[in-house]
């Protein structure tokens, strides 16, 4: 791990390294595989991108059951900072109709994102949608929906790599980095 890295104005310290993040991840595909074993449909991972790709492609490659893999995009971060306000900027790479939805997701804050994300699938026609998150922000979140599989909780700080980033740089990094106070 790098001492600190600075992306923009920011520096960002050390704070979950690659080993704990793959030990996490270990866990959370082994209920996947336990909960998914006997599906009589093989369900979708809606990867979303561009925060979840690393994160989704780890998982991915610990599923044992069949499982097909559909993208899209949405942004709701400027900075440091949840607006609220999602917005689809690229829209599903393939048909949810009667699919089981996993919905990927790098990190659960406030809601907002996860929110609109399960209503996007349920209103394409999936017919179960669940929700697997890398990180969850527990003190931030707000919402009723159910995280149905996290790998890791964090305190509300802003982070940064494996997948996450800050304006678009630090997603490359495969170590966890917060910002230094
Ligand atoms: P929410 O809508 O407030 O739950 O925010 C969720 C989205 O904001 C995530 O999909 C991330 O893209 C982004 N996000 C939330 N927290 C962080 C963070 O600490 N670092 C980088 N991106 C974050
Ligand atoms: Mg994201």
């Amino acid at each position: 791990m790098k001492p600190e890295i600075k992306l923009h104005d920011k520096t960002f310290v050390p704070f979950i390294p690659y080993e704990k993040i793959i030990a996490a991840i270990d866990q959370v595909a082994e209920k996947l595989n336990a909960d998914y074993k006997d599906s009589e449909v093989p369900p979708v991972l809606l990867c979303i991108l561009n925060g979840s790709i690393m994160f989704t492609g780890e998982l991915m490659k610990r599923l044992d059951f069949n499982c097909e893999l559909i993208s899209m995009k949405v942004s709701s971060y400027d900075g440091t900072e949840s607006t609220g306000k999602i917005r689809q900027v690229m829209g599903l790479t393939g048909s949810l109709k009667g699919k089981r939805v996993i919905i990927v997701e790098d990190i659960v804050d406030t809601g907002n994102t996860i929110d609109s994300l399960v209503s996007i699938a349920r209103g394409e026609g999936a017919t179960d949608v669940k929700v697997c998150s890398m990180l969850l922000k527990p003190d931030v979140y707000k919402k009723n929906i159910p995280i149905d599989y996290v790998a890791m909780r964090i305190p509300n700080d802003f982070i940064v790599g494996f997948g996450l980033d800050y304006n678009d740089l630090g997603r490359n990094y495969k170590d966890i980095y917060v910002l230094k106070q």
